[in-house]
């Protein structure tokens, strides 16, 4: 899709057609008076007898209208125009788009930027207009054999600003929603592979391919024998139960100067998840080709940064194995000792991802990090307790909890803060290790959190549990893209602070 922004008058635009809100009830906004006023009363005409209320969800497409340049005229409902939430931003970009589809019209030019957000300026709608236009188009089509062709797709967005003060800003707006739309639509991709496809060698090709199209990102590949010799015996205790060979893939991107510390980001990558020995019951088993999100996640992020070329340091961590039953499968009951020289009792080999993560979070130790995101798809508790709105979020040091608290609200990709008390680790008491790697009964989110603590004491640093919100389940089936939108923001927000 083609973005650009422009400032003038709706009915002056000469375009397959022109995008208008209208609030309820019966309210015209700026754009719908002005075109309104050309056409001699046309549209508070419609909106008398009724044609649209203007609530959230109604559309009215209209045809040569009167004085007006373009093919078509879009009215767009948005509900109250004193409560636009952001969610709502996103429905009511939605709703245009499917509207535009059965249209006909190519070429757009949108005024849904005239609507109040509460605390969001014209950069924000623009960015965010971007990311759901694109939310809303997208398809994973490319595994079906007959894709559907649609008629006549849309081509180009026009995003109204006002005046040309506004110029500049419309445009850096567009590049930062692109390029984190881009990110998100790859983290999607990733994400709704297979697991015969997507396994930990494809994911660390994918790595490798960012690297050679930025060069100042470097992708460097652990096998599982240098793995060995680091001692990282809880993330192989999880990948020898495969055929698939386990790897940590480390995506270095570095513009932000020598001596800036770098922010981390440790994706789980489990490429598929059986459970392992404690194997999965079969319904909605497919669903744990996702349990590799986080990775999709972070390649997404740093996409995106290095897209826009943004003056950081990150690290991408991303260690990722398949975790599968096997002749030399771990068995619960085994005990492994990981890279920080702790032993760990596997009492569920379905609780692989915290032994893969721990392994990557001492790893992390060497990039002397400013502070360290873990992004796992990691607890089932995790959606008993927040359901798919916001992410789980834990975190040893508050400023960065709320750093991502607040990337959460800015960004409509929200996260929820749960308490990593003292009081949850004698949970993980293990009669015969250092620790069990799983929680028992109660606050299994939270005892998994706490059991990664453990390996993160020497740096500040946050876990993300995005097992409720980086797929959606059912008829709409798919990856969301998230955490993406969120952690791109966290890193727009450090820039801007420091
Ligand atoms: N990948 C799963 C978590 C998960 C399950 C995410 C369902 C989304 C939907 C993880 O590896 C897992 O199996 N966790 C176990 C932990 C338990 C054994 C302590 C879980 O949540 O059941
Ligand atoms: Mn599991
Ligand atoms: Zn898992």
């Amino acid at each position: 899709m083609e973005y650009t922004v422009k400032s003038g008058n709706p009915e002056k635009q000469r375009i397959g057609c022109v995008v208008i809100p209208v609030f309820a009830s019966r309210k015209l906004s700026s754009s719908a008076k002005i075109i309104d006023k050309a056409s001699d009363g046309y549209i508070s005409n419609l909106v008398r007898r009724g044609e649209i209320e203007g609530d959230l969800g109604n559309t009215l497409l209209l045809h040569n209208v009167e004085n007006t340049l373009c093919d078509r005229i879009l009215l767009v409902g948005c509900g109250k125009e004193k409560d636009i939430t952001v969610n709502n931003f996103y429905k009511i970009n939605c709703n245009m788009v499917k509207t535009l589809q059965s249209s006909g019209a190519t070429e757009i030019a949108s005024y849904l930027t005239e609507i109040p957000v509460k605390r969001k300026d014209i950069r924000w709608k623009i960015q965010h207009s971007i990311e759901a236009i694109d939310e809303c188009l997208y398809k994973f089509n490319q595994l079906k054999s007959k894709k559907e062709e649609t008629r006549r797709p849309l081509r180009k967005f026009i995003f109204s600003v006002n005046g040309r003060g506004q110029l500049m800003q419309g445009e850096e707006a567009v590049r930062q929603g692109m390029a984190i739309s881009a990110g998100i639509h790859l983290a999607k991709d990733l994400g709704n592979l297979p697991g015969n496809m997507c396994t930990p060698d494809y994911l660390a090709k994918q790595a490798i391919k960012l690297a050679t199209q930025h060069n100042n990102v470097k992708t460097t590949v652990l096998e599982e024998k240098d793995m060995e010799k680091l001692g990282m015996g809880a993330l192989l205790s999880v990948s020898k139960g495969s055929r698939e060979p386990g790897k940590l893939i480390t995506i270095e991107y570095s513009a932000g100067g020598k001596k800036q510390a770098p922010i981390v980001f440790v994706g789980k990558g489990v490429t598929f998840d059986s459970g392992g020995i404690s194997l999965k019951p079969g319904a909605g088993m497919d669903e744990m080709k996702y349990d590799m999100c986080g990775a999709a996640s972070v390649i997404g992020v740093l996409s995106a940064c290095a897209d826009l070329q943004l003056a950081v340091n990150i690290i991408g961590l991303i260690p990722t194995v398949e975790n599968m039953p096997d002749g030399i499968a771990s068995r619960p009951g085994d005990i492994v000792t990981s890279m920080s020289g702790q032993t760990i009792e596997i009492l569920n080999t379905d609780a692989e991802g915290r032994l893969i993560l721990c392994d990557a979070l001492t790893y992390a130790e060497k990039f002397d990090p400013d502070v360290v995101i873990d992004i796992a798809t990691l607890t089932g508790a995790c959606i008993t307790a927040l359901g798919a709105h916001p992410a789980g979020l834990l975190s040893n040091h508050n400023p960065l909890a709320n750093d991502l608290l607040s990337a959460g609200q800015t960004s409509g990709d929200r996260c929820w803060q749960l308490p990593l008390w003292e009081d949850y680790q004698e949970q993980l008491k293990s009669n015969f290790a250092d620790m069990a790697n799983i929680g028992g009964k109660g606050a299994g989110t939270i005892t998994a959190a706490c059991f990664l603590s453990r390996f993160a004491k020497k740096y500040h640093w946050a876990h993300l549990d995005i097992a409720g919100v980086a797929w959606k389940t059912g008829t709409h089936k798919g990856a969301t893209g998230r955490p993406v939108g969120l952690l791109a923001q966290y890193v727009l927000d450090r820039i801007k602070a420091h």
